[in-house]
């Protein structure tokens, strides 16, 4: 709900509230953002007295000595004038920075949201907006604040738009989407970083002085530093935030010299620099934030839920995903028809309902030099071409699914031959080069109509039911002119591409995909409803991969592989059926030879995709959280309605350990009994090496039992012991380095 009782705007969710006001100096400042404020009344013994007084600090004006700029807690900032923490707002006319003055000019309210582009969330009955004018007359300038308030799922929305009501032009070196002023508190903030195959690990940074950036260079959002962040404090006081944005970004934190926090977010003014031509206007991507007093899991359970909610669309938004196979690691660029034929048919026997034919289809393209742009069925490796491919994969009962790359262009290429152009580069130099490939120019119509036809032609040759659109490389050498607005087009330009092919092909399940997840983002996932998480599919270095990425994004978003063992990535040697415990907390899927396949890894296979598929629902439309109760051990949670898919992950296995392991299940009621049952698993004999002489494979032990939410969360169900190196029976467990288990807990009724 969004309330103007003067001088406050009261933004209130289901559980939180944000409060602003017009000072009587004819600003805007902020007031609080946090727990829901019940009564209006309370706002005034919420706000500050105003009557510090700061030395040297300067004031605004001579009547209003207690009004220092730098200690203000402000809604945007576009320094200059007193405020000398983190501008939100740089803007330049004829090579001199713009000291605006802000001044309130009005508001709106109203049902729905703008139809902002960059890809904004869904319009519909359930949020409204506030839009609040500020302008400075004497610059021609105006800035339109929009807050977008999500009740239910206790998210708000900030954007901005800048109007240029001058007659000449400004230049916009920073526009920000998004700056919070919070008042005081020790926080830590919490980021999500990495590399290639290290993606989305948590990093806690904690705020102590200065200003701590988050960032992205790379053109694209970026496997370094991934733009979701939270700030979170001792007393369990959390605020989570997100950018619907697929470009270069960044996001700030700056613990001022009174203890102030500012924390902005937006497009990264790292080589940014907009021509806002007289009259025209500038949208920012929207920023997503949420607030939470059950810490930064409260405040990812907000996010999992709007993102699946309002930023997940069309007609796979609410399907269940099916269980893919994907050729890749199984055959990298060596295969042929035969062989694809051959995997399908293992893919089809174990209950896989998808076949995906990666990287390698094209003409030219037998390893990573060539072809990029190309996109013409390679005949020699296919005779029947694509769409005999597909008809024979289909009547084998599986779906097909094709892997494209449309972004990029080989040197080697016809495309590179016939329009060198349209390659992303300056004329002094040549472009730097990455896994051999560089950008296509697609702020180019002509290339954005040529990439429309021929995949179009490509998407419609065959029954196609799913596309892999990857993405492989960052992107460098920005061409002249206006390069400081190029990364910002190429981004506009992307979701036009996107918007343009999946509203053509309304019935495809794409998913995004970046050399893994070097662009995982709330922009993609807008036109994409799911995303490769990482090309490591290693079951140990997956649990901090997928934990840091369902931090801001469901489980349907992202997808999990099963892969070969030892892992392609590390050589780690593992179980299939951990394996499988880590993977199936995604959208699941196998990518690894199956012809190859043990007996006993063939039965595991059978078994879990039918476990998969039976508590699908679960695995994909859950909220997930976890428990971390030491360095060797930590449990998973998957939870929607009365159902609990729980994982109990293990790294190494400890000789001698002495004691049981337990369940816990932190969100278990108090008033509840609980059923609770481990998934059974194959293990293969060899597993106890000279151990055993037998042949072939045990199962796991048989675990079943009735017990009160009490103790499952707050004395936890006593285990049983494992295997730790004398003794072995029927139900002893079997968990081994990297090993865990799944147990399904259904709340079964209130005591
Ligand atoms: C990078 C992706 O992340 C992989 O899954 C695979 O599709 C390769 N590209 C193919 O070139």
């Amino acid at each position: 709900m969004i309330r103007f009782k003067a001088p406050y705007f009261h933004l209130s969710t289901s559980g939180t509230s944000y409060v602003m006001k017009i000072t009587e100096r004819g600003t805007l400042e902020h007031v609080c953002y946090g727990v829901r404020i019940t009564s209006d009344e309370d706002i005034p013994c919420i706000e500050e007295s105003g009557r510090i007084r700061l030395g040297t600090v300067p004031y605004a004006d001579e009547a209003h000595q207690t009004v220092f700029p730098e200690n203000l807690l402000m809604e945007i900032s576009a320094g200059g004038r007193g405020d000398f923490r983190s501008s939100s707002i740089e803007l330049w006319k004829d090579g001199s920075m713009l000291i605006p003055e802000l001044k309130y000019e009005g508001y709106r309210i109203y049902e729905g949201k703008a139809d902002s582009f960059p890809a904004s969330a869904l319009a519909d009955e359930t949020v409204s907006t506030l839009e609040i004018t500020l302008a400075d007359p004497s610059y021609g300038l105006a800035v339109i604040l929009r807050y977008s308030v999500y009740e239910e799922e206790d998210v708000i929305l900030r954007s901005m738009r800048l109007e240029n009501r001058s007659e000449d032009k400004i230049g916009i070196r920073q526009a920000s989407s998004l700056l919070l002023d919070i008042p005081y508190g020790d926080f830590t903030l919490y980021s999500y970083d990495g590399a290639w195959a290290r993606e989305r690990h948590e990093t806690a940074h904690e705020l102590k002085s200065g200003i701590t950036v988050i960032d992205s260079k790379l053109g694209i959002s970026g496997n370094e530093h991934n733009p979701l962040v939270f700030l979170e404090n001792h007393r369990g006081e959390a605020y989570g935030f997100n950018l619907i944005y697929s470009g270069n970004h960044m996001e700030s934190a700056e613990v001022s010299p009174f203890g102030r926090i500012r924390f902005i977010s937006g497009i990264n003014p790292y080589g940014f620099m907009w021509n806002l031509e007289a009259g025209s206007t500038f949208e920012t991507p929207e920023a997503v934030m949420t607030c939470s007093r059950c810490g930064r899991a409260g405040a990812s359970a907000n996010f999992q839920n709007f993102v699946r909610k309002y930023i997940i669309r069309g007609s796979w938004k609410d399907r269940e995903r099916p269980v893919l196979v994907n050729n890749w690691e199984a055959t990298y660029f060596d295969f042929t028809q035969e062989k694809i034929l051959a995997l399908a048919d293992e893919a089809a026997s174990a209950g896989i309902e998808l076949f995906v034919l990666d990287d390698g289809w094209f003409t030219g393209r037998r390893n990573d030099c060539a072809a990029l742009g190309d996109w013409e069925p390679d005949r020699e490796r296919l005779p029947e071409g694509l769409k005999g491919l597909a008809d024979r994969i289909i009547e084998k009962g599986l779906m097909f699914g094709l892997w494209v790359e449309p972004e990029m262009i080989s040197i080697n290429s016809e495309l590179f031959r016939k329009h060198p152009d349209w390659m992303v580069r300056r004329h002094e130099n040549e472009p730097v080069v990455c896994r051999h490939q560089y950008v296509l120019d697609i702020t180019k119509r002509e290339v954005q109509d040529y990439l429309f036809e021929k995949l179009s032609a490509v998407f419609s040759s065959c029954c196609l039911s799913y596309v892999k659109w990857d993405m492989n490389r960052t992107i460098t050498d920005y061409p002249d002119p206006d390069n400081g607005q190029f990364l910002h087009r190429y981004t506009l330009s992307l979701y036009s591409l996107l918007d343009r092919i999946t509203s053509a092909f309304p019935e495809i399940l794409f998913e995004g995909c970046a050399s893994g997840g070097n662009r995982f983002d709330l922009g993609l996932l807008c036109f994409m409803p799911q995303i490769w998480t990482s090309d490591n599919t290693d079951l140990h270095d997956r649990v901090a991969i997928q934990e840091g990425t369902l931090m801001g994004y469901p489980s349907s978003s992202m997808t999990a592989h099963v892969a070969a063992s030892p892992s392609h990535q590390c050589l780690r040697r593992s179980r299939m059926e951990s394996r499988f415990n880590i993977a199936c907390f995604a959208t699941l899927g196998y990518e690894l030879d199956l012809c190859s396949l043990s007996m006993e890894d063939k039965l595991a296979l059978r078994r879990q995709t039918a476990f998969y598929k039976e508590h699908r629902t679960v695995l994909q439309r859950g909220i997930f959280s976890k428990l971390v109760i030491s360095s060797n051990q930590r449990f998973w949670y998957m939870t929607y309605g009365k159902e609990t898919m729980a994982a109990e992950i293990q790294t190494l296995n400890e000789c001698h350990s002495g004691r049981e392991d337990r369940l816990f299940f932190p969100d278990a009621k108090d008033g509840c009994m609980y059923e609770v049952s481990a998934r059974r698993e194959i293990i293969p004999l060899s597993e106890y090496g000279s151990l055993s002489k037998g042949k072939g494979y045990v199962e796991s032990e048989e675990f079943s039992m009735k017990v009160s939410g009490n103790v499952l969360r707050n004395y936890g169900l006593p285990l049983g012991p494992q295997f730790t190196g004398n003794g072995v029976d029927g139900d002893m467990r079997l968990l081994g380095d990297f090993g865990s288990r799944i147990y399904v807990i259904k709340e079964i009724e209130n005591l």
